[in-house]
């Protein structure tokens, strides 16, 4: 499997498809890949002739440096999920020094209001990092398409944006959540929690399934508190933000006669360990 690490050898690659007229799929992670990136990285060369897979910790979106630390790394494991899928499947692992020659600098961009709530109000600066990264990936290789998974709804909405505001010509494709058996979306972080945590996790899905059918049955005050005391009850489980915004412009939903497309969001933490979630209402 070809795994790179250099942009200038990349660079070299690139040119090579371009003259083979080859299109290309980009899966952007940060590796500790789950069954959530192998569905993008299949997608990705069902659709492309060449697929190449970022595998890159971005330290600049982690507001934590506890967080940075922890993040599960392990490239030998990723190439082992990955090597056996496709050809086409190439592997972009580079250095923080090679992603950022100049040193750590963020771009910094007008997303508001989508980066001021949820995750952008407790992680500071988070999104920022996610464009910088997201946009030196795009401006490297330039791909006809390129690939995100909803569990992280937020920022493709950022990433939506960040594609208008630098004028990419690309396909965003959004890929639906990947649950574990339990309903648990998964994630790198559900790694680091106990097996017990991790099984009642499956409530953070199971509150959302009854978001939705409750919708506009039930007042939304009823419907958060019974949520967030459930969830509560657990011990070491806090509720960090439950909302129902709208699809698009993540605006609040006010009330029931409002007829536009709703989705609720969650974040739970665990101990240390934060994972979000969401559900389209209706
Ligand atoms: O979703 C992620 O894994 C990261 O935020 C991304 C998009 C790869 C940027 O580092």
């Amino acid at each position: 499997m070809i795994c790179v690490s250099l942009t200038e050898e990349i660079e070299n690659q690139l040119k090579k498809s371009i003259k083979k007229n080859k299109t290309m799929g980009l899966v952007p992670t940060m590796g500790s890949l789950h069954s959530g990136h192998l569905s993008l990285i299949e997608q990705a060369y069902e659709k492309n002739d060449v697929v190449w897979v970022s595998i890159f910790v971005n330290p600049i979106q982690f507001n934590n440096s506890n967080d940075l630390k922890n993040y599960p790394r392990n490239l030998k494991n990723d190439i082992s999920k990955i090597q056996h899928l496709s050809d086409k499947v190439r592997v972009f692992n580079p250095s923080v020094k090679e992603m950022y020659k100049d040193g750590l600098s963020t771009n910094y961009y007008d997303f508001e209001p989508l980066d001021t709530i949820m995750e952008g109000e407790f992680r500071k600066n988070h999104f920022n990092g996610v464009a910088t990264i997201v946009y030196k990936l795009l401006k490297l290789f330039n791909p006809n398409d390129v690939y995100f998974g909803e569990k992280d709804f937020q920022q493709v909405l950022i990433i939506k944006k960040l594609i208008i505001i630098e004028k990419f010509e690309l396909n965003l494709i959004v890929s639906k959540t990947v649950r574990e058996e339990n309903g648990l979306a998964y994630s790198s972080r559900n790694n680091r929690l106990t097996n017990s945590d991790r099984k009642k996790a499956s409530i953070i899905y199971k509150s959302l399934i009854f978001i939705k059918s409750n919708f506009k049955k039930k007042p939304l005050n009823v419907l958060r508190s019974h949520v967030i005391s459930s969830i509560e009850k657990i011990k070491n489980f806090k509720v960090q933000y439950l909302e129902i915004l709208d699809n698009n412009s993540l605006s609040p939903y006010n009330n029931e006669n409002d007829s536009s497309i709703q989705r609720a969001f969650i974040c739970v933490v665990v101990n240390d360990i934060r994972l979000i979630d969401n559900i389209l209402l209706n």
